[in-house]
This record gives structure tokens, C-alpha cells and sequence, in this order.
């Protein structure tokens, strides 16, 4: 684990490194929308670190960002739907599970910029009870489409080709909001991460998050990467085995890197990710997420989800508790958010 510092950036742009002006500069020129509240809140969590007689935790509160219930995917919408209104969308299309929370933050998101959603949910038709996500995206208005076996992306390209022939121009965002547009928003939350963690005089030395589509993770690391910090963001894989996640993301990470006109790429070994924590399978509630979920809520008052957050918190617990991270010193767990799967997942987590 590296020395913890407040901020690594170079004074300038040799060495693959740049410093936080020059990033915010090319961020700026994509000329991401400004919906949300940001900075998100960090906050130490005093009763988790005793409780766990471990390293000082804090979280960075991404749940709290405020539009359509928060999370993680308002950062990337930010500059997906800036790049949909540049091309004249008038209705935005996504995929994802149900419960999906990128597709409930797309459809809030789309609402708030009085955009159409239509959301490709896989499935073979609507959940017998509206609940969680589901029931928000329907209060939403937005317009629900099942893939019924069919692969999302094609079904999405199906709709979108409907939609054109009607006269209609739709915008696809990829599932889990990450491309190389996308992940430009958690490029921008660690400069935003780094100026907080400088202001407040905290040297963090991890970052641990949920990484499912890799588009978080892809994007943070690009920008540690840009400014040179040297701690590890290790990323609690939610559905895949590490090598697929991995690769996955160092090609998020290097189309980013492209499309920001860096001089660098990343590759496997810029990636820190645990595929210890699958459980039984994507969405499956076991007893790591309902002891993560139970813990915070009783020594500090705050949620994590059934599905993402749940289960990198108890990733986190666990890898304090086995002595993998007893070299950090003060770690940074990034909620990303998915609070509505709690309602949905009801059942699994009184058991
Ligand atoms: C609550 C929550 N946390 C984390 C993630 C993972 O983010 P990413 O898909 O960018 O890896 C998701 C993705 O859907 C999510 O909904």
C-alpha cells in the first residue's frame, strides 16, 4: 500500500501526470451538463472504524447527490445527456436489470431536462409488485420496454431504429451509463475527491467501491492516474470474475484517456479489484450484504443497498477483518448509492 498524501499532481503535463487546472479544463471543454448537488458530502465514519477496530474509514456520499433518489450514474449522465442534447435527442434509451438504478437515474434525469426515457428492462415483462426502482421509473413516466431474451443492445438499436423511422431522434447510453463519455464524470468526482481531501487536510490512501459496469472505477482510476496519485482504489466486483471486469475497464480507461487527449494509457496491472465477494450471483442477497446493510444502519445511520453497495461494504468489512488492508491507513468507501433495491429486496433482508 503506498504512503498516504493529500494530492500527488505534477506542475505540469510531462510524465503522464497533469495537474487538477489542466484536468478541469479538458473536462470542461466536453461541456458536461450541471445537474445534481456536488461536491457530495465525505464524512467520517467514527462508530464503523471502532466497531471494526481497524484503519479510519470515511464515505463519500454519492447517495446524496440529489436527483431521482441519487447514486453514482448522475455524474456520468451529466456528460451523456449534455452529449444527447448536442445531437438534438428528444428521447433517451437505456438498459439494465428491474432494479436497475442507472436506468431510474436516467429516467429522473431525462425528466428533469424534459427529455422521452424509454428504458429496455430485461426481463420477460413487469415484476408482479412494483417496488424499488421499478415502481420510481414508472413514476417517473417513463416508457418501459421488456428485452423478453433478447440482448439489450440489439433490442435498444431496435427501438431506436422504430423511433427514427416515427420521425423521433433517440440517444443510446450504454448499460451502466459507461463509455468513454460516461466515465468522464468520475474523472471529474476524483479531482473532485483530491481538492476535498486536500481542504480538509485528510490524506487518504484507498478507495474502495462497488464496480459492476467498470465505468466508475474505469473513471476514477483514469483520473488518479492523470494526476499521479499514488493509492489504491480497489474496486468489490458485484457480478463478474476479475480478469472480465478488468479488462473491461482498461478499455473504458483508454477510450477515456483518448477522448480527454492524454498522453498515456492504462493497463491491467492500474487495476486493483476483488472478485472475492460474488456470493451466489449478481442480486443475490446473501448474508455479507445483510450484515453490511444491518451494521451501517445500526452504528452510523446510513443505508447501502442490497445489491451494489451492500456487498462492497461487506467486501470492505471483511478484507479489514482478514488483514488485506492493514497497511491502509485511512480509506475512502465510495457510496455510490442504490437505496430503492432495499424496498425491492425487503423479503431477504428481515431473514
Ligand atoms: C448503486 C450502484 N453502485 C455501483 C454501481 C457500479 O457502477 P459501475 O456500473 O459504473 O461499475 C452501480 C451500477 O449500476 C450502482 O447502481
Amino acid at each position: 500500500m503506498p504512503e498516504a498524501i493529500f494530492s500527488a499532481e505534477a506542475s505540469s503535463s510531462e510524465g503522464g501526470t497533469m495537474n487538477r487546472v489542466n484536468l478541469r479544463r479538458k473536462l470542461a471543454e466536453l461541456e458536461p451538463l450541471q445537474m445534481g448537488s456536488f461536491p457530495t458530502p465525505m464524512q467520517p465514519l467514527i462508530r464503523l472504524s471502532q466497531w471494526l477496530a481497524g484503519p479510519e474509514i470515511w464515505i463519500k456520499r454519492d447517495d446524496l447527490d440529489g436527483l431521482g433518489g441519487g447514486g453514482n450514474k448522475i455524474r456520468k449522465l451529466n456528460f451523456l445527456l449534455a452529449e444527447a442534447i448536442r445531437q438534438g435527442a428528444d428521447i433517451v434509451l437505456t438498459t439494465g436489470a428491474t432494479q436497475s438504478n442507472h436506468a431510474r437515474q436516467t429516467a429522473a434525469m431525462a425528466a428533469r431536462l424534459g427529455m422521452a426515457c424509454r428504458l429496455v428492462l430485461q426481463g420477460d415483462g413487469p415484476p408482479p409488485e412494483a417496488s424499488g426502482n421499478y415502481l420510481l421509473d414508472r413514476l417517473l413516466g417513463a416508457e418501459i420496454r421488456w428485452t423478453r431474451g433478447e440482448d439489450p443492445m440489439k433490442a435498444m438499436e431496435q427501438e431506436a431504429s422504430d423511433l427514427r423511422e416515427k420521425g423521433r431522434t433517440p440517444f443510446i447510453i450504454p448499460y451502466g451509463g459507461s463509455n468513454a463519455m460516461g466515465i468522464m464524470g468520475f474523472v471529474a468526482a476524483f479531482r473532485e475527491f483530491i481538492a476535498q481531501s486536500a481542504a480538509d487536510g485528510l490524506p487518504f490512501d484507498t478507495i474502495v467501491i462497488a464496480s459492476s459496469s467498470g465505468g466508475t472505477q474505469a473513471g476514477l482510476t483514469l483520473g488518479a492516474k492523470a494526476l499521479g496519485w499514488p493509492g489504491e482504489i480497489i474496486g468489490v466486483s458485484i457480478a463478474d470474475p476479475k480478469a472480465i471486469l478488468v479488462e473491461r475497464m482498461v478499455a473504458l480507461a483508454n477510450e477515456g484517456a483518448e477522448l480527454l487527449g492524454l498522453d498515456f494509457r492504462l493497463h491491467a496491472r492500474d487495476f486493483h479489484v476483488s472478485d472475492a465477494f460474488l456470493g451466489g450471483g449478481y442480486g443475490v442477497v446473501g448474508r455479507l450484504e445483510r450484515e453490511a446493510i444491518r451494521t451501517l444502519a445500526r452504528v452510523e445511520g446510513i443505508f447501502v443497498d442490497p445489491v451494489y453497495t451492500g456487498r462492497a461494504l461487506g467486501g470492505l468489512m471483511e478484507m479489514i477483518r482478514s488483514g488485506d488492508l492493514r497497511e491502509a491507513k485511512r480509506i475512502l468507501f465510495w457510496h455510490t448509492g442504490g437505496i430503492p433495491a432495499i424496498y425491492a429486496h425487503h423479503r431477504e433482508l428481515l431473514r
